[in-house]
């Protein structure tokens, strides 16, 4: 259920008065991928602005903002104007006073671990082991190491069209199981600060089955759906023929053809589409910083 408050009601105000920003959508050269620059998402944002930010997002599937000095309040209301915001399990990395706002870094601070360091080391769609999947996450720089630290996206779009159309008859019908439990343990073992999970959110994070192939809501393309991090089998297949088939359809779907490589400048505000894309973090050295704050709007069931 999403809460209107006093808050969301005079950004609404604003928004309808306001006037246009002085901004330019400049795609990348790479498969996916466009940088907006000239915007401020703490002003705000009228309906014609807000259309070309959401076309931007629908044709380019990733879309950086830059040189955005904002508040975590700010970051939140834009992200809330695609939808509502879904609260990740891992409640001790939530920022204060902010709970949808998941703190991602491999900083530890009196020997606790400030954010969730490890996340996005497997490709992934954020929150694919839900019934309701995410609509796109947005990822706000706070600090960056001098090296390394990048995040890789991969499309899902072109990863479905290019697969042979034998295999693309094969797959269509076939549904697959996302569990957040299929790789925790295992990260664990590697970064033992990793929360152990409580009965409570083991609850929270049953597992979901969705099409294998899946349809964008918004622009009727086919992407692929299955994920090296998430997804557990194929419902109705043997699990030798399932684990083979996964490692076909995952060593396929990430392929450099795919893949932009975001080298983040501070201040970045990356926003991107979950229903089209994958994505990696590359790795932090670790003896450098690196701290974001990730935001994550709901999307529909996949179908
Ligand atoms: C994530 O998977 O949301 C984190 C990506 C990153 O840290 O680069």
């Amino acid at each position: 259920m999403t809460v209107i408050t006093p808050t969301d009601i005079e950004n609404a105000a604003a928004q309808a008065v306001a006037a246009p920003q002085d901004f330019e959508v400049r795609p990348f050269d790479a498969p996916v991928g466009a940088e907006v620059v000239g915007l401020d998402i703490s002003k705000p944002i009228n309906a014609a602005d807000f259309a070309r930010l959401h076309r931007a997002h629908l044709d380019h599937h990733v879309v950086v903002f830059r040189d955005q000095r904002v508040s975590p309040e700010d970051h939140v209301a834009f992200s809330r104007r695609f939808g509502p915001l879904q609260i990740h399990v891992l409640h001790q990395f939530q920022l204060q006073g902010h709970p949808e706002v998941l703190i991602v870094s491999n900083i530890k601070e009196n020997g606790e671990p400030i954010g969730l360091g490890d996340a996005g080391v497997y490709w992934h769609s954020d929150l694919s082991y839900k019934e309701t999947p995410s609509l796109g996450s947005l990822l706000h720089a706070q600090e960056l190491p001098s090296e390394g630290g990048d995040t890789l996206f991969a499309d899902q779009h072109l990863a479905w069209e290019t697969l042979p159309p034998a295999l693309q008859q094969r797959i269509l019908p076939l549904k697959a199981e996302h569990s957040y439990l299929a790789k925790y343990e295992e990260l664990r073992a590697k970064n033992p600060w990793r929360p152990k999970l409580s009965q409570q959110q083991v609850d929270q994070v049953a597992p979901a089955v969705h099409p294998i192939v899946r349809t964008h809501p918004e622009t009727g393309r086919k992407a692929l759906f299955v994920s090296e991090h998430f997804t557990t089998r194929i419902v109705g297949l043997p699990q030798d023929e399932s684990d083979a088939l996964l490692a076909e359809l995952f060593a396929h779907s990430v392929q450099p053809a795919f893949v932009y490589r975001h080298e983040w400048k501070p201040h970045d505000l990356v926003f991107w589409d979950n229903r089209s894309l994958m994505h990696l973090a590359a790795g932090t050295p670790d003896h450098l910083r690196r701290k974001l704050f990730r935001t994550t709007i709901e999307g529909d069931r996949v179908f």
